[in-house]
């Protein structure tokens, strides 16, 4: 049986980003440091909630903030991150300290816990749905998760949607949300998406990206990127 990191990260998880970091993935890892540009919290910092290695998190977003706490439950996540962000941390002086657990196993606990910073889902919103195939409660989540994020300043980019499709698709600036059919027209993709029952994340008339990752060859993820003042 696959660990939790096995479904939503490890080993394999890690060399696709190895080799395709900086060809396929790299539209992607632009738009998502483009949209972390106009994210600008005023807090000295940052919890960052399944960042992974940061494969596709910019050094120069990191760096402006003096302390970042991460939480992964994935435990190569830590030694990578740190061999890819380490050395830019280290010389604007950040401090970095990691914690190997689940944070929605006590999301209010950890929010309490670091009552000052912004928080940066990094991806990993879209990721329940593996660990909770029951669609219902991860919506539920979504919902508890967002209102537990009142007066906080934090973001997140995540899956919305994900499916097959070999075109290139461009990138979209929405005011607020959007119907998953409406975004699937506005495309004008055919085939089956899967809904990763994030929609309700973001709060309704919050601004948002919607970043297309060509994860591999013929299928893409449309991620959702939006984040809220406190
Ligand atoms: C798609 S990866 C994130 C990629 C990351 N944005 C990057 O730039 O490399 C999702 C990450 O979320 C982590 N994760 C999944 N569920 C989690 C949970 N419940 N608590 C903490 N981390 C979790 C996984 O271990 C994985 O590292």
């Amino acid at each position: 049986m696959k660990s939790g990191a096995d479904r939503t990260g490890g080993l394999f998880w890690h060399m696709r980003a190895l080799v395709s970091r900086r060809s396929l993935w790299a539209p992607f890892r632009a738009g998502v440091e483009d949209w972390l540009a106009t994210w600008t919290p005023p807090c000295d910092e940052l919890l960052l909630v399944g960042p992974s290695a940061g494969w596709c998190l910019p050094d120069a977003f990191l760096k402006r903030f003096a302390r970042l706490q991460a939480f992964d439950i994935d435990p190569a996540a830590q030694p990578l991150f740190r061999l890819l962000h380490g050395g830019a941390l280290r010389r604007a002086g950040a401090e970095l300290t990691w914690t190997q657990a689940d944070f929605f196993a006590d999301i209010a606990g950890i929010l309490a816990a670091y009552p000052k910073a912004a928080i940066l889902f990094c991806n990993v919103a879209g990721q329940r749905c593996i660990q909770t195939p029951d669609a219902r409660l991860v919506e539920a989540e979504m919902l508890r998760l967002q209102l537990l994020l009142q007066g906080r300043c934090w973001a997140s980019f995540h899956d919305l949607l994900s499916g097959h499709a070999s075109l290139i698709l461009p990138q979209r600036r929405l005011a607020g949300r959007m119907q998953a059919r409406d975004l699937i027209a506005s495309y004008g993709i055919g085939g089956e998406w899967y809904d990763h029952s994030t929609g309700q994340l973001l709060p309704q008339g919050a601004p948002r990206r919607i970043l297309p990752w060509r994860f591999q060859r013929g299928r893409v993820h449309l991620i959702e990127a939006g984040w809220v003042e406190g």
